[in-house]
């Protein structure tokens, strides 16, 4: 039987976390589902069309990773896609109340559904995609926090942000 995973998040933008996550998950997978969230109460920074084309761009060299996008919710979503298994990334004790409330909140949604959860090595754990996007912005060096293919178009796109 093949086995899918859904890896949820915003990715605005896609970090060197996120593709551990992401290469770690299809080496476990069948298939890894990377969807990316399109309505959220947050604006994000890229659109749907920056933030896919990114993560497509990083995931290249993966033949059993797809990127597509999701509107509403990921519990929802998973059963839409015949999916029963999350996977999140876990960085810092800080994101576990948050993670756990989240995964709890999908299994009542979609008893099908289990989160797993896979940690960042250490030297990400500090990573995310608000301390990108702030740093970059504001002209800062990004190259260790975003895969080098997409970095100079992530920066050019910080550095000309309405
Ligand atoms: O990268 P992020 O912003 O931490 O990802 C959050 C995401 C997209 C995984 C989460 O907001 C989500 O699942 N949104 C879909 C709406 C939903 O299902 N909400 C209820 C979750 S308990």
């Amino acid at each position: 039987m093949k086995r899918s995973v859904i890896y949820p998040g915003s990715f605005d933008p896609v970090t060197l976390g996120h593709l551990q996550v992401i290469r770690r998950a299809a080496k476990m997978f069948d298939k890894v589902i990377v969807a990316v969230l399109i309505n959220s109460s947050k604006t994000p920074t890229f659109s749907i069309e920056e933030r896919t084309d990114l993560l497509r761009q990083v995931t290249a060299d993966l033949d059993n990773v797809e990127i597509a996008g999701f509107e509403g919710l990921l519990a929802a979503y998973a059963r839409e896609r015949g999916v029963t298994a999350i996977v999140k990334g876990l960085r810092a004790v800080s994101d576990f109340e948050y993670e756990f409330q989240m995964a709890i909140a999908n299994k009542k949604l979609n008893p099908d559904l289990e989160t797993i959860f896979i940690t960042a090595d250490s030297d990400l754990m500090y990573l995310s995609s608000s301390m990108v996007r702030e740093i970059g912005s504001m002209g800062g060096d990004i190259s260790n926090f975003v895969p080098e293919c997409v970095h100079d178009r992530i920066v050019d796109r910080l550095r000309y942000k309405k």
